[in-house]
């Protein structure tokens, strides 16, 4: 399939709403076009269109039991796409919307069964972003919308990412720059009466805490696998590099340079996520080693997380060291995507040794 790709120039605001136009009228004859986000790009598709929202799945290769979430241009149009919303959504919506928030409510019969994956509920998002929401809006359907990346990969946050995945498999690409948030919506289910976050990401548990007073995390969060987690995408190895990856906890950041050196001595070409402040122990070239490191605030590792862990398959590194963060804030986000990406391959210490955390072996080149 030829893909078609406009880029939207911000100085030219004619062209830029001619190809939205072209780019709406293809999503209105139910083919899929990849979008920006505030938070990642989108793959979209007439939500009401269950064919069209089927060829969404081939190009992602995504399982069929994952719902999608929907993304509307205005908050009315929720109300058609669900049979009521409680005071918990209502407040959500006035407090968050436009934004990096998706709401999961009780579906109405508009609802194909491709969208929601059998489940009574649907996730409808309003996204911030000027571009989304004019393609929304000329469309004039919900548009359903995953992750613009192959099923299990790292959602891309420019444009150039999803043409790595995507050319060829949809009809359009709509390059608008990079994405500001780069992890992506709060996914919260409102449907219960204590609101809990089924995917931590751009709207904190604070900002939520601060509108709805009590929210509760899915407990798979945590990385427990003893119950089925609620949002069906997140029990699904994802956010995964080709490397493998280890992700460094609490007393175990400390070590990370000096494993990261014992890996590439062993001949092993060594990818490092980390801190400026752990970057400063690596000399400017360390044989066999790149080094990837972000700004002081987690935000900025936020917007530039996928991005990097794409640059590392770009390198062929064998592995992957990353620091984890402070899980505050945006930090649940990012730590969440950390610990899924490396798929709990978590690395601590107890008794001044490296350990595994839950089941994770460590390589040889971690072992003195
Ligand atoms: O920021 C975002 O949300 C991006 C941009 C493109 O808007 N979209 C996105 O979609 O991340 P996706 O499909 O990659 O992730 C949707 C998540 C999955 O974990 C899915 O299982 C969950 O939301 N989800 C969707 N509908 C649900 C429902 N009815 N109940 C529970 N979880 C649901
Ligand atoms: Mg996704």
């Amino acid at each position: 399939m030829q893909t078609i790709y406009w880029k939207l120039q911000a100085d030219n605001e004619k062209s830029a709403s001619a190809s939205l136009t072209q780019a709406a009228r293809l999503l209105q004859q139910g083919e899929v076009v990849a979008f920006p986000t505030e938070t990642v790009y989108g793959l979209g598709a007439d939500g009401l269109n269950g064919a069209a929202v089927a060829k969404i799945f081939a190009a992602k290769g995504r399982p069929a039991d994952n719902p999608l979430i929907l993304h509307i241009a205005d908050k009315n149009d929720i109300l058609p796409l669900t049979t009521g919303l409680t005071a918990n959504a209502k407040a959500l919506m006035e407090a968050f919307w436009p934004g990096p928030l998706t709401l999961i409510v009780d579906k109405s019969a508009l609802i194909p069964d491709e969208v929601s994956a059998g489940l009574d509920t649907v996730g409808v998002r309003m996204p911030s972003h000027p571009v989304a929401a004019q393609l929304i809006a000329l469309t004039g359907r919900p548009i359903a919308a995953p992750s613009a990346n192959i099923s299990g990969k790292p959602s891309p946050t420019d444009a150039q990412a999803v043409l790595d995945d995507m050319q060829g498999k949809v009809a359009g690409i709509v390059d608008g720059g990079r994405c500001g948030i780069g992890v992506e919506s709060t996914v919260v289910d409102t449907t219960s009466p204590v609101p809990m976050i089924l995917r931590p990401g751009g709207i904190t548990r604070e900002m939520l805490e601060a509108v709805l007073g009590a929210v509760e995390v899915d407990p798979t969060l945590a990385g427990s696998t003893d119950f089925k987690p609620k949002a069906p995408g997140m029990k699904y190895r994802h956010y995964a590099p080709e490397a493998a990856m280890y992700l460094f906890e609490g007393a175990a950041t400390g070590c990370l340079p000096q494993t990261a050196k014992q890996a590439a001595a062993q001949g092993l070409k060594v990818g490092v996520l980390c801190s400026a402040e752990l970057a400063a122990q690596f000399a400017a070239a360390e044989n066999n080693i790149a080094v990837s490191c972000w700004g002081s605030e987690v935000s900025d590792l936020a917007e530039q997380l996928y991005a990097l862990l794409r640059a590392f398959d770009k390198q062929q590194v064998d592995v992957i060291l990353a620091e984890g963060v402070d899980e505050a804030g945006l930090g649940l986000a990012v730590m969440n995507r950390l610990r899924k990406a490396a798929g709990y391959q978590i690395v601590t210490v107890a008794a001044g040794q490296l350990c595994a955390k839950s089941g994770t072996h460590l390589p040889g080149f971690m072992l003195k």
